[in-house]
């Protein structure tokens, strides 16, 4: 045949042809479908910003190395404190930052860590890696530090080796602004006003490492300290009794039975990720589909777990006077070779950004009960939001959650109903979406949305209808690869995006959430 010109021209356009039916087969194949309703006026409770809180403890990095370096240290810094981290913290308008454990909060004994600091005793940190603290960070770097992040701090006392005293004092030290011995003291340090602090945990895991105590010791012991945690002025003290280890549901039972309600303000709780056994966690990276899908089944166990502590907590206080605050959670994994095990030093990847967007929409979801959480922790330990060396800081995934779902802090929550496909493995399955929305104080409408199946989109289509909307933008984070992760090298390879052209029409918004993905779309 005679090839001419017109014939030439057409080869082209059949390929191309062949290649975009062959490839919207296969976009149709890897996109699935969802629906979801947002209850726009259904709203009946505010998202607590405190569920947005932190941990930092006397734990590896975290505090040393990770939050204060001191005044003399080559590392830029305010006053002692890291400048980039605090930059970062602030970026995020932290709630709370807990404090000073943690393990660590059962063996340190305040007075250790105030006056000048070269005469400051040194102690062993006997729980985390036996190194020496040097008490160079106490009372005042900490309330200070919370000051200038603007945020508001969490003490957590010491009840398994301190004394009733102790403890009554610190209080005492901290909140009372007329003359007595510890606002005296105070003064002397170089601190006239008290800081008026709120937030007050009276001991930390007393089944375990706070002192090993039955529940029923616990309840007793807790009434004794709480009495003497004294308001001072017009502040009162918020106390938070200490809770549950994850299913251990007799240990709320029988707080809940022997604390009078009007002695405490929140019960905690803790839940850790683990996705294997406590021996042999599992890596934080280079980890397959297997490892992905039993953590992100293990994480989403949180819905049970509060709604469970919740029913007991309903028994003795329908009104829910009293907050469960899950003051410890995250992924816990094997520590990164060749560190020091003591300290917890893990990377953070793409799955820790699925699982902290999915365990705040829980959050977001109980938020008549669960009113405080603090992910654990800060810098350097377990699920970090930022890593630190000697140059400088990665913000992780898991920050960068934070940062996407800073709008839900005190916002008002809205009920949704989603009807979508699951995420199948090995012929177990779980649900690809969990959402959340709320309504924020500016009229904006938040939802945001992780969608936890790695090899598909989902194609969205959300009914808001009662919500006028003339606009509505998206961003996600996601990434190639669910083990891809920031590290100093290579800092953004997991990070927030636009997402491309979510639509609005008819009061339905349309959207494609990426596969492995956490998404937060915004109706104006
Ligand atoms: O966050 C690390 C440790 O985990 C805390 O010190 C302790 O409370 C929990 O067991």
């Amino acid at each position: 045949m005679e090839i001419t010109t017109v014939n030439i021209m057409k080869i082209p356009s059949i390929f191309l042809f062949l290649f975009l039916t062959v490839f919207n087969y296969l976009q149709a194949q890897n996109t699935k479908k969802a629906e979801l309703t947002v209850l726009a006026r259904n709203g009946e409770h505010t998202i607590s910003r405190h569920i947005y809180g932190h941990f930092s403890e006397h734990l590896g990095r975290c505090i040393y190395g990770g939050i204060w370096v001191g005044e003399d240290s080559d590392i830029p810094n305010i006053n002692g404190y890291r400048k980039d981290v605090v930059e970062a913290l602030k970026n995020l308008n932290i709630p709370n930052l807990r404090w000073p454990g943690g393990c660590f909060a059962d063996e340190y004994h305040w007075q250790d860590g105030i006056g000048p600091r070269s005469e400051r005793p040194e102690m062993i940190n006997t729980h985390w890696g036996g190194v020496v603290e040097d008490n160079s960070f106490g009372t005042h770097e900490f309330l200070d530090f919370c000051e200038l992040l603007g945020t508001e701090p969490v003490i957590c006392g010491n009840v398994g080796s301190g004394t009733v005293e102790e403890m009554s004092d610190w209080v005492e030290y901290i909140n009372f602004d007329g003359k007595s011995p510890m606002a005296d003291l105070r003064r002397e340090n170089g601190r006239d006003d008290s800081w008026g602090i709120k937030y007050w945990g009276v001991g930390n895991e007393s089944w375990g490492c706070g002192g090993n105590m039955t529940a029923e010791f616990y309840a007793n012991q807790y009434r004794r300290y709480a009495t003497y945690a004294r308001n001072y002025g017009e502040n009162r003290l918020y106390k938070i009794a200490g809770g549950a280890n994850s299913w251990d549901l007799n240990w709320t039972e029988v707080i809940m039975k022997n604390v009078p309600l009007h002695q405490m303000n929140g019960l905690s709780l803790h839940y850790y990720t683990v996705p294997h056994s406590w021996s042999n966690k599992g890596p934080a990276t280079g980890f397959d589909e297997e490892d992905y899908f039993i953590t992100l089944k293990k994480a989403g166990d949180m819905k049970r777990l509060i709604e469970s502590h919740s029913t007991i907590m309903d028994k003795y206080d329908k009104d829910k006077r009293i907050a469960l605050v899950v003051d410890e959670w995250g992924n816990w994994f094997d520590v990164e070779p060749g560190t020091n095990p003591g300290f917890l030093y893990q990377q953070n990847s793409l799955r820790d950004a699925l699982t902290a967007g999915m365990t705040l929409n829980i959050f977001n979801n109980h938020a008549d009960r669960v009113r405080m959480a603090n992910i654990a922790q800060t810098v350097n330990v377990l699920q970090a939001i930022i890593l630190t060396n000697e140059e400088g800081i990665v913000l992780t995934p898991t920050y960068h959650v934070f940062d996407l779902y800073k709008p839900h802090m005190d916002a008002l929550l809205l009920p949704t109903y989603v009807k979508g496909p699951e995420y199948i493995f090995n012929e177990e399955s779980l649900d690809a979406l969990s959402v959340s929305a709320s309504k924020g104080k500016d009229g904006t409408m938040n939802i945001t949305i992780v969608n936890m199946d790695p090899n598909n989109d989902i194609s969205l289509d959300v009914d808001i209808s009662g919500f006028e909307a003339k606009s509505i933008t998206g961003k996600y984070i996601s990434s190639k690869e669910f083990y891809d992760y920031n590290s100093f090298e290579d800092p953004d390879v997991v990070k927030i995006s636009e997402l491309k052209a979510p639509k609005l029409s008819k009061g339905i918004i349309s959207a494609i959430l990426p596969a492995k993905s956490v998404v937060l779309l915004q109706a104006r």
